[in-house]
Parts: C-alpha cells; sequence; structure tokens
C-alpha cells in the first residue's frame, strides 16, 4: 500500500489567479457581517457588547432606567435577565470558556457584562453608555511578571506535554566547555485581522442559522449547538470568505451564542461585531512568556545540553499553554534536554492560539540563544546549526517524514550573500547606519487531520468541487480548484469551488497550517472515485467509444476518458455527460492521516537572513532585506504560497520590533487595544522580502506531498532580525519588542 502513496506526484496545473480574488477587489465578496438575505433586510437589528470596566469582582447591579427607554432599544440582556444556559462544555478547539451572562462575576477587564439591541448599531452604542453598573471590586492580578515564583502546571497543556527531559543535564552541563544562560522575554500580543470577528444570527422556528466569521465552520455549529442545548442538525453556519484569522477565529467566542441568544430573545435577525478595540481581549492573544534558557556545548560546538524553562501568563478563565519550549525539544541534537512550561493566573482575557502558536515565541527566543552560544564559540551561526543538525526528531526518537533543512541554509546563506558578513558587532557601517547580518531557523510542525469532499462533474467540461473548510485568504479556494482539475485532467479555470458552508462534507479547523494537507487528498480520493463513476457511465452508454469496455481498461487524461490499450478510443468528458441529458456525476472522497505518522515526524523547515541599518543617533531599526528559503514540500501554488511565507515574515518583523499589547497596571485594560497604537509594520517598514522554496514533496506526510505554509513564515524570521541588531549594535537586547530605547539602554 505504501508504494502507490510514496509515487512521486504530478504537480496539479496552477490556477494563475487567487479564485475568488476578483470577488473581493470588486467587492462582490462578501464576508460574514455582510449579509443581508434571506431574511427581508429591513427585519435585521444590531447587537453592541458592554464590556466590564474592573478586572476582578462582582457585578452588584445595573441601573438600566435611562438605557430602556432610549431611541431604537429592543432588549438589553444582563446577567440578571439573560436565559440560563446549560452550557456542556464543547470539545477543543473549539472549547473555550465564554462569557455568555450567565453570573455576575467578572474575571477580567473588557469581559462581556450586557449586551443592548436596538434598531440601529448607533442606536444600541448609545443606550449601552446609559447602563450604570455597580461592582464590588475584588483585588486583581494583572502583572505575572510580579509572581513567576507562584508559576504552577497548567491543569490542560494542550497535546503537548508541559514538561520533558531527556538524557542526564547536569552532567553534560557540567562536561560543557561553553555555556550560555539568560532570561528572553516576549509579549503579549493580539491577532487583529483586517475583517473583526462578526455574527449574524436568525432562527426559523427552532433551527439557527449564523453567517460567523470563523475558522471552523464545524466547530462553530458544534460548540452553538451544545452551548445552547439543541440538535447539532439544527444549526447551519455560513462563512464563504475569512479577512484573515491567525488562530483567533480558531475558537467560538462569546460574541457568538450571544449574537444567537438576542436573536432568539427579539425574534429577529441580530447582527454582532466586534469593534476594534473589542478585539483586545475577548477573543484570545498570544500570552506573554519569559524563558529561562541554558545551552551548553563542546569546544567543537556541538550541543550537549539545551534548558528551558517557561512561565507565561494565562487567565483566571482558563489554562492556556503557549508551547513555546517546542523547538528547544526537537530543531537541535543535543545529549541531554529539559523543557518546562509554567502558567501563573492574572485577571486578563482567555490566551489562545496565535499564528505559530509555540513556535514564533520559541524560536523568537532560542534562536538568539544560539547566537549567543556561536558568538561564545567564535563559530559562524549558519555553521553552529549545521554542527547541530537533527538528522531524526530528537524529542520521540523517530525519523522525518522529510527534510532538507541544510539545502536551506545553503541556498539563503547564497542568496543573502552571508560571507559578506563581518561578525564582529558596530563593523559595517553606512553613513550614519550601523549594519547588521543575523540569521535563524524557521520551524513549524506539518498538521494534518480527517476531511471530507465531494465533487461533480457538469455540463460543458465543467466541474464543482466542494468541502466544508474555509479559505482565510490563504488560497484555499484556489488549491481546491487545482486539485479537483488535476484529477480529470482539465484546466483548474472549468471547475466551481464551494467551502464555508457547514452543509458540505466535513473539514478540520483551518488552524495548524493543516487545510492544505486535510482537503486536498480528501479532494484527490473524490476524483479518484468520480474517475470510476465516468468511466462505468462510458461503459454502460451505448453512444460511447468506451461501451462494452472494462473499468481498469479505463484512464482519464485531458478531459477524457481513454482506453488505456487503444489510446485512439476515447470519450470527452464533455460529450459523455451531453449524452446523459446533463445529469452530474457526483462523487464522495475522504482522507486522514495514515497509520505510519505515529512513528514519524513531519515538518516545515526554513531558514531566514536578515538585513538590518539602524541609526546610531535614534537607535530606529530598518529591516531592509529579509532572505527566507523553505522546505515545505510541494508548492501548490505560486502567487498564493508565496503570499503566506511572504506575510508569516512580516508578522516576524512585526514580532521583533512592533507588537506588544500594554496592560494598564492597576485596570489591568489594554491600553493600546487600537491599531494606531498596537503597532505592526507598515509598508515604509518593510524592506525587500526575497522568498524561495525547495518544492520537495512530502509524500510520506500526504499523497499530495504539501506541508502547510501558513504559520513558519513568522518563525525564526524575529530572532532573525534579533542577531541582526546585535550584529549592527553590538547590543544584545532579549525582550520583545526590540525598541529603540531598549537598543539605548542595552
Ligand atoms: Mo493558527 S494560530 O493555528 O490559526
Amino acid at each position: 500500500m505504501m508504494q502507490t502513496t510514496e509515487m512521486m506526484p504530478k504537480p496539479a496545473k496552477q490556477l494563475g489567479h487567487r479564485y475568488e480574488g476578483i470577488a473581493k477587489v470588486t467587492g462582490k465578496a462578501k464576508y460574514a457581517a455582510e449579509f443581508s438575505e434571506p431574511f427581508p433586510k429591513r427585519d435585521m437589528v444590531y447587537a453592541y457588547i458592554v464590556q466590564a470596566t474592573i478586572p476582578s469582582g462582582t457585578i452588584l447591579s445595573i441601573d438600566r432606567l435611562s438605557a430602556d427607554r432610549a431611541s431604537g432599544v429592543i432588549a438589553i440582556l444582563t446577567p440578571f435577565n439573560a436565559p440560563k444556559l446549560s452550557q456542556a462544555p464543547p470539545q477543543p478547539p473549539a472549547r473555550r470558556n465564554l462569557s455568555l451572562l450567565q453570573d455576575t462575576s467578572v474575571s477580567y477587564n473588557g469581559q462581556p457584562i450586557a449586551l443592548v439591541v436596538a434598531k440601529s448599531l448607533n442606536e444600541a452604542k448609545a443606550a449601552a453608555a446609559l447602563l450604570k453598573v455597580r461592582y464590588a471590586p475584588k483585588q486583581a492580578q494583572v502583572n505575572f511578571m510580579e509572581r513567576l515564583g507562584d508559576a504552577r502546571w497548567p491543569k490542560n497543556p494542550g497535546k503537548e506535554p508541559a514538561g520533558n527531559h531527556r538524557g542526564d543535564l547536569q552532567a553534560a552541563f557540567a562536561r560543557s566547555a561553553v555555556t550560555v544562560e539568560n532570561t528572553y522575554i516576549t509579549p503579549i500580543q493580539h491577532h487583529n485581522p483586517m475583517e473583526p470577528h462578526g455574527t449574524i444570527a436568525w432562527w426559523e422556528g427552532e433551527r439557527l442559522n449564523v453567517y460567523d466569521a470563523t475558522q471552523y465552520i464545524s466547530g462553530v455549529k458544534m460548540s452553538l449547538a451544545k452551548t445552547l442545548n439543541i440538535p447539532v442538525d439544527y444549526l447551519h453556519v455560513v462563512n464563504p470568505v475569512v479577512g484573515g484569522g491567525f488562530g483567533s477565529k480558531g475558537s467560538m467566542w462569546s460574541h457568538v451564542p450571544l449574537c444567537a441568544i438576542a436573536a432568539k430573545v427579539t425574534g429577529k435577525p441580530v447582527k454582532l461585531v466586534l469593534e476594534r478595540e473589542q478585539m483586545f481581549g475577548p477573543v484570545g492573544g498570544r500570552p506573554s512568556t519569559v524563558n529561562k534558557i541554558k545551552l551548553g556545548a563542546s569546544a567543537d560546538g556541538k550541543l550537549l545540553a539545551m534548558q528551558q524553562d517557561v512561565v507565561m501568563n494565562a487567565s483566571v478563565m482558563e489554562d492556556f499553554v503557549e508551547h513555546a519550549e517546542g523547538p528547544t525539544k526537537n530543531l537541535y541534537m543535543s545529549e541531554a534536554n529539559s523543557v518546562t512550561s509554567k502558567i501563573v493566573e492574572v485577571n486578563l482575557g482567555i490566551s489562545t492560539f496565535m499564528r505559530a502558536p509555540g513556535e514564533a515565541p520559541g524560536t523568537a527566543v532560542l534562536e538568539i540563544a544560539m547566537d549567543e552560544l556561536a558568538e561564545e564559540l567564535k563559530m559562524d551561526p549558519v555553521q553552529l546549526r549545521l554542527v547541530n543538525y537533527a538528522d531524526k526528531d530528537p524529542s520521540h526518537d523517530r525519523p522525518w517524514t522529510d527534510k532538507h533543512l541544510r539545502d536551506c541554509y545553503g541556498q539563503a546563506a547564497e542568496r543573502f550573500g552571508w560571507s559578506k558578513r563581518n561578525p564582529t558587532p558596530g563593523t559595517m557601517v553606512e553613513g550614519n547606519a550601523l549594519i547588521g547580518y543575523g540569521m535563524a531557523t524557521a520551524i513549524y510542525p506539518a498538521n494534518r487531520s480527517a476531511a471530507q469532499a465531494v465533487v461533480r462533474m457538469l455540463q460543458g467540461g465543467k466541474m464543482f468541487v466542494g468541502s466544508g473548510t474555509q479559505d482565510l485568504g490563504t488560497g484555499t479556494y484556489t488549491i481546491m480548484a487545482q486539485q479537483a482539475a488535476a484529477g480529470l485532467g482539465i484546466d483548474p479555470k472549468l471547475v466551481q469551488v464551494k467551502l464555508g458552508d457547514s452543509t458540505l462534507p466535513k473539514a478540520p479547523v483551518s488552524g495548524g497550517s493543516q487545510s492544505s494537507a486535510s482537503v486536498l487528498p480528501a479532494i484527490q480520493d473524490a476524483t479518484t472515485q468520480l474517475k470510476l463513476k465516468l468511466a462505468d457511465l462510458a461503459i454502460s452508454d451505448t453512444g460511447s467509444p468506451l461501451h462494452g469496455l472494462k473499468t481498469i481498461d479505463i484512464d482519464i487524461k485531458d478531459g477524457k476518458l481513454i482506453n488505456k490499450n487503444n489510446s485512439s478510443q476515447s470519450d470527452s468528458l464533455v460529450d459523455l455527460i451531453a449524452r446523459n441529458g446533463g445529469k452530474p456525476v457526483e462523487a464522495m472522497g475522504s482522507a486522514e492521516p495514515s497509520e505510519s505518522r505515529d512513528s514519524m515526524s513531519s515538518y516545515s523547515w526554513g531558514a531566514v537572513f536578515v538585513e538590518v541599518a539602524v541609526d546610531k543617533d535614534t537607535h530606529m531599526v530598518k529591516v531592509r532585506r529579509v532572505v527566507g528559503t523553505y522546505d515545505i514540500g510541494t508548492l501548490l501554488n505560486d502567487k498564493t504560497g508565496m503570499n503566506q511565507l511572504m506575510g508569516g515574515i512580516v508578522w516576524g518583523v512585526s514580532f521583533a520590533l512592533h507588537e506588544q499589547a500594554h496592560i494598564d497596571p492597576v485596570y489591568g485594560r489594554v491600553v493600546n487595544e487600537s491599531l494606531a497604537e498596537y503597532h505592526v509594520p507598515v509598508n515604509a517598514d518593510i524592506g525587500n522580502i526575497d522568498v524561495t522554496v525547495l518544492n520537495i514533496p512530502d509524500v510520506k506526510f500526504n499523497p499530495v506531498g504539501s506541508r502547510g505554509i501558513g504559520e513558519i513564515g513568522i518563525t525564526g524570521a524575529a530572532a532573525a532580525v534579533a542577531n541582526a541588531i546585535y550584529n549592527a549594535t553590538g547590543k544584545r537586547v532579549r525582550e520583545y519588542p526590540i525598541t529603540p530605547d531598549k537598543i539605548m539602554m542595552a
């Protein structure tokens, strides 16, 4: 069986444009909160979330007298009148601890505590401002850095254990010729996709329909059904395009059931869109991590011991672990290895997965430590990584499905001109700018889950493919069209794609960079089934040149069924469907990870090189160039694929230089809860990004040979910037973001 899956797959013909691109740029593509049918548009009413203004305590009362009388108000839901829910906990990744007005406790500043529904959004907002909330405040804990000693093991560490140890760590450190030991800090970050979270909910009797901005339609369906205690079959979730998710839309958050409850209470279709500031807390964020890292190596650079102890903030409402220790566990070979992850509870919103959860902060810290080790050893940073190259997965002691990271280092270094680097900091100068070169390794796991798809051969040579997956702007539509077309050898332009609808065959959450690796094999299976059905149709069709042949004798090529033994005998799919009255032929397909997955590890890899210019006086950093080469299996589409990697790199620059949620030390509110003050790079902050991929299929991972690419781009990039800043200035900043004040004070 393995032989068939390990054959090199033929790359599918690419769709030259983004499938939904024209609809998006012409405004025809409808995002979740833009729908105004099938209900009468004038029926729609608008909900606005009221948030707590204290970080911890109890709501004593809500005076709603003036709000109730305000213009346009239809309903006001508070903990004192909201419908009571049974709240059976849904399963992860959709499982979250929600704020659904079921009690009067306040766990963080910004928590939803009431909902105002009115005829217009402005009326809802105006009425919300009239609510007078009285609290009994409790002592709040908002600064976890002050309480690192209180760190505890997480109750729910996710799929990885929170601690992992191998070898004799102390003995290995004792034998090390060189050790480096430092603490590295990453900040709280918030996702902020361009499209905010938004939901439209309406009931048809017992049935609930929602348009929802989500990365996981079937997760929303299941979670809503459980939360509201209605049969899952009564739910319909639709979401044809997503304006970015990055993990924040991977779970169903409180506003979704709140919107559905408001629709039930009012008997109207309700629209609830989060305002930008409401995205900082109620829909998750990346926790801050404090990382004590110690590395020990022999004089020739061989890592003998690696240790990383992580402490992070977690909400008092729910444990969430950012597995920042991941790369230390398995990126390099080392004799002994020990990692731990602990949490400190704070009165902040719940943390969640954010682009490259674990590996983004993990590489950001480990790869600075590796740079420091290289310097201690007087060794080139690339050489240090080659000396410690892991030819198998060190943490599980098993082979990789594929790995060509050596080629990534080599090719990216060459393109970048790494050999021109002067390792002595401060020696490359251009006018008032100190120039620095830095590099780091990129790594992200290749994930895959069970998925299903449906395909149909239609009239006129057209084809349909559908799967209940999502397109976050990553290119899912585009590659689905390609895969379906490849199965019948037709032009991908002839394929209609449908996704983002919970009535379609089920697909997993579009998280963990797994959609292409999960959904495409299901489409491949579906087209294989379709091919057989079409062949059988031709065989039984007296009008077909292939009439009477055996199924096994029929192949498909360029949109034609052909006799394998006599290629002059063929039947085009256009003719076949036409002769059969234009009736579509349909097939279902499914795919899931093979059992051999448990005996192998799958990751994507990359090497990223950065040139910065640091102003001698202002210490402002300009990232002038980034060169990255990635081993991501098959590149499915040049345009959407490279776009994912570049976008990830921009996030890496943002991680390095810009992003941080500032928490008010008393009130516990995110102070910079807007896109004006939560800094992300603009065009002027980003220099030239030069990305290449090896494009070597990983057929042991899946039959299409592709691993995910949505997240790996951010990994490594932050540390490469940090290391370049050190090379430019001789200042080692170990706390992100690396702002000019930190460089000045280092
Ligand atoms: Mo990604 S953070 O797994 O949506």
